[in-house]
């Protein structure tokens, strides 16, 4: 069996040294920046030894994964002599295979083998990667090798063509970075009343399990919920009120999500075009959100009303401030 090495010893490289060791690939080589981060990976995998450089590693072994930084990828491909029969393979979700031209010039077959997954530490990257998704970028026979290490990691896999690889990478930040984004957005509006994002967090994380076990059970858009799944107008009008008294950025990102998420109220089949029209010409309106009642009408601007009595009528600053025990803002 072709032997495998790593150039980078971090979280991914070494979550991928770890579980292709445990599945019985031969996982023989490291080298890293740091002799300290190598030496670790190789204490995590039986019968891997450390390189001092990546030219002795490459010379070492078959099959090379680069999982250096984004940044130092192009550097290492250029820094070795890599030989003919050899194969290298990043894993960056932004880069095309192309960034390892250097190596097919000198007759390497390369590849790229992105985990569609978040890894936030070593531990946890170990514990998360298998079952994961792999974008692959290769040409057979590599291609095929990719698609059975992943099939190893119990994962699936789906083929990029070239230059689909940074609308793949924009679509993961949507569904991961982002969606920590979103969690951040909420914490701030449960700043506003007072709740420390510990005790937030901790409210939230059964709202969101939720959310991704009704994505997983029912799927989109059936497991859409919430004001614009109803064609809700009037709840919607109160939270543009209130997000408008409270934080003009946080307005603006609830108006775009909202103007993205009515095609799928549309879909889930609860609201119809004449429905889906008014919440976009509600959700686009430029002129105070306060002013108006949800059919237009002029009416007094009295945030104390909102929100069942409920005031989010506070500073216009959600960053977080020090709070007592007890969640009362000092
Ligand atoms: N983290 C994720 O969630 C994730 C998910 C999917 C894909 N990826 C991809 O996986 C790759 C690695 O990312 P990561 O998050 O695992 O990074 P990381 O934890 O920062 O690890 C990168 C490792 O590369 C080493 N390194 C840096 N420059 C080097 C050089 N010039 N030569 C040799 N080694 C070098 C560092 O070594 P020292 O420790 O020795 O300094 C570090 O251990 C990236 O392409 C990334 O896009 C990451």
């Amino acid at each position: 069996m072709e032997t495998i090495g790593f150039i980078g010893a971090g979280t991914t490289g070494t979550a991928l040294a770890v579980r292709l060791s445990q599945k019985g690939c031969p996982v023989v080589a490291v080298s890293s920046r740091t002799l300290a981060s190598a030496q670790k990976l190789a204490g995590l995998v039986p019968g891997c030894r450390v390189y001092d450089t990546a030219q002795e590693l490459a010379d070492a072994v078959d099959l090379v994964f680069i999982t250096t930084p984004d940044d130092a990828i192009a550097m290492v491909c250029r820094q070795v002599s890599w030989r003919a029969g050899q194969s290298v393979v990043h894993c960056s979700g932004a880069h095309s295979v192309n960034i390892l031209e250097p190596a097919r010039e000198l007759g390497a077959a390369v590849g790229s083998m992105h985990p569609l997954q978040t890894f936030a530490d070593v531990s946890q990257a170990v514990e998360n990667l298998p079952g994961s998704t792999f974008a692959l970028e290769a040409e057979d026979p590599l291609l095929s090798r990719l698609k059975d290490l992943a099939s190893l990691l119990n994962g699936k896999w789906v083929e990029l063509r070239p230059g689909q690889k940074v609308l793949y990478h924009a679509a993961a930040v949507f569904a991961c970075n982002y969606l920590i984004t979103l969690v951040k957005l909420s914490l701030d509006l449960w700043h506003e009343f007072g709740i420390l994002p510990q005790e937030g967090t901790q409210a939230l994380l059964p709202l969101l399990e939720g959310t991704i076990n009704n994505i997983r059970t029912i799927g989109l858009p059936g497991c859409l919920t919430g004001p614009i799944a109803r064609g809700d107008l009037g709840t919607i009008q109160r939270h543009l009120s209130a997000l408008e008294a409270t934080d003009t950025a946080l307005l603006s990102t609830y108006q775009e999500l909202g103007l993205q998420t009515i095609p799928i109220a549309i879909a889930k089949g609860k609201v119809d075009g004449q429905r889906a029209d008014e919440m976009r010409a509600l959700l686009m309106r430029a002129e105070s959100f306060a002013d108006r009642d949800s059919e237009g009408a002029e009416r007094p601007r009295s945030l104390a009303t909102l929100n069942s009595g409920r005031c989010l009528n506070a500073p216009n600053s959600h960053h977080y401030v020090q709070s007592d025990n007890k969640g009362g803002k000092k």
